[in-house]
């Protein structure tokens, strides 16, 4: 049941969002500004200001640039290496091993430049470099890994076709495990599934297309799980009184709350704790 209120939300939100970014297909990353057009030798020896959190280094570019080689992840590393909030927050725990740096974070961008995006796509082009070297150097399995990750469309703009994929998801995106990253930003409590990608895409979370269920609705269940209190002596003598609902069960979300936030409650209006 709670598996066919998902696909049917996936696809509701796969028709609507077909639709919407078949008019406003947006690709391609914004080009580097070509170091090409009048310069001047001064500007190819400093290409702008560094940022706030590195300019401590402007006269120390050694530190992040090896001579001949460039910018190398190495040098990056030798300060940011034991950097624990990141490595502890599961969505850029892949900073344990991601072998490059500059893709993300740039430089040069002036004083108060935001130096670091995330680029899902960068992300997933930096894996399959990795997983090439690994090929190289190693056996069968990852071969077969690489050959697997061709197939899916990595390498050409071939469209994958499959049934419930958000459709502003680059092939690229698509070979991303994003439970792998989101699992801990999932809002259903696992009943929608782990497989993000289905309905999401990776700009932004909220999907303007999705329109919630009328509160008049009886299935809220299946998409909402009631909080630990629900299911202690809490729910009967606060939550039914407050509600005036003293028979409701638990699963009757309906009988009790509305759909604009949980605590405004039927009848009753802003519960307020405490
Ligand atoms: C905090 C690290 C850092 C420091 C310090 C730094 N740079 Fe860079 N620099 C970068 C990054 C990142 C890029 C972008 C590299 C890319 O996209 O390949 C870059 C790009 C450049 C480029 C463009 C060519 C290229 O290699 O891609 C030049 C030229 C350059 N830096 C010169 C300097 C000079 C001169 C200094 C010292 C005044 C300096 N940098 C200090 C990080 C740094
Ligand atoms: C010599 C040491 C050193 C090197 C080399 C260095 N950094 Fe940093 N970096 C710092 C320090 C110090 C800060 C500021 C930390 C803070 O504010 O907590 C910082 C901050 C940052 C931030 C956070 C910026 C922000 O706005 O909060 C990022 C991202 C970053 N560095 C990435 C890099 C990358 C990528 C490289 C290599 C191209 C690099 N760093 C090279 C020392 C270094
Ligand atoms: C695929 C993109 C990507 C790559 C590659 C990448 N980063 Fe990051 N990095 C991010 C994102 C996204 C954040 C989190 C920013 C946030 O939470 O606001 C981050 C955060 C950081 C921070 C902490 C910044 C802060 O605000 O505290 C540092 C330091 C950092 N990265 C350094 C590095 C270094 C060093 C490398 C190379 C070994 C690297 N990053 C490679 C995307 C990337
Ligand atoms: C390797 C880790 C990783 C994978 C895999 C990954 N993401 Fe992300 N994602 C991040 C990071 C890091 C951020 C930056 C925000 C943060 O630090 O929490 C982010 C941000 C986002 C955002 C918020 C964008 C914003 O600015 O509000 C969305 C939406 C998102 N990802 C969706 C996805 C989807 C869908 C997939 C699978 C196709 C996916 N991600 C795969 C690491 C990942
Ligand atoms: C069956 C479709 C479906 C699946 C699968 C799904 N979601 Fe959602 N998600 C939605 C819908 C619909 C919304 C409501 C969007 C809105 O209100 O704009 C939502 C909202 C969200 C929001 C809050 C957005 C906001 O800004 O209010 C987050 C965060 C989120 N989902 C994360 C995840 C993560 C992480 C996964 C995978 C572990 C996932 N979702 C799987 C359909 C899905
Ligand atoms: C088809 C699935 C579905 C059904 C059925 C459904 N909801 Fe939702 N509801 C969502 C999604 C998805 C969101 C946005 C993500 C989130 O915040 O959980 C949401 C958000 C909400 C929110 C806002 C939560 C917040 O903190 O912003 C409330 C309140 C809510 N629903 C109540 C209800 C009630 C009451 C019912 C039954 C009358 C109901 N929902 C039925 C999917 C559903
Ligand atoms: C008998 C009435 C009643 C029913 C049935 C009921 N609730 Fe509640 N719920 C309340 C009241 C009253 C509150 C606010 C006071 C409290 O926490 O008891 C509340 C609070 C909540 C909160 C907010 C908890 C917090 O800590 O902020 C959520 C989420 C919630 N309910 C979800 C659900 C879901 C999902 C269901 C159905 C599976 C459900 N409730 C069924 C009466 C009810």
């Amino acid at each position: 049941m709670k598996l066919k209120v998902a696909i049917l939300i996936a696809s509701v939100v796969f028709v609507a969002i077909a639709v919407a970014t078949y008019f406003t297909s947006d690709h391609g990353k914004d080009g580097r500004q070509g170091l090409g057009h009048g310069v001047a030798w001064q500007r190819m020896a400093n290409p702008g200001e560094l940022s706030k959190a590195h300019a401590f280094l402007d006269h120390n570019c050694s530190a992040c640039h090896t001579p001949v080689k460039g910018v190398e992840a190495v040098n990056c590393a030798v300060c940011h290496a034991n950097d624990d909030s990141i490595l502890q927050r599961q969505p850029t725990a892949f900073h344990a091993d991601v072998g490059s740096c500059k893709d993300c974070h740039s430089e040069h961008g002036g004083r108060n430049a935001e130096i670091t995006s995330m680029d899902h796509n960068v992300f997933a082009k930096i894996g399959r470099r990795q997983l090439e070297k690994a090929t190289k150097s190693s056996g069968d399995e990852s071969a077969a890994l690489l050959r697997w990750l061709k197939q899916s469309g990595t390498e050409s703009d071939r469209p994958v076709p499959s049934a419930f994929v958000h459709p502003a998801l680059s092939n690229a995106e698509r070979t991303l495990d994003c439970a792998s990253c989101h699992s801990n930003d999932d809002r259903h409590f696992g009943l929608f599934s782990n497989d993000c990608a289905a309905c999401h895409e990776t700009k932004k979370w909220n999907l303007p297309e999705f329109r919630h269920p009328s509160p008049a609705s009886q299935d809220c269940a299946q998409c909402h799980q009631a909080p630990p209190s629900h299911y202690m002596m809490h729910f009967k003598m606060i939550s039914a009184k407050v509600a005036a609902k003293p028979h409701a069960k638990v699963s009757e979300c309906y009988t009790c709350h509305q759909t604009t936030s949980w605590p405004d409650i039927k009848g009753v209006g802003w519960y307020k704790h405490h």
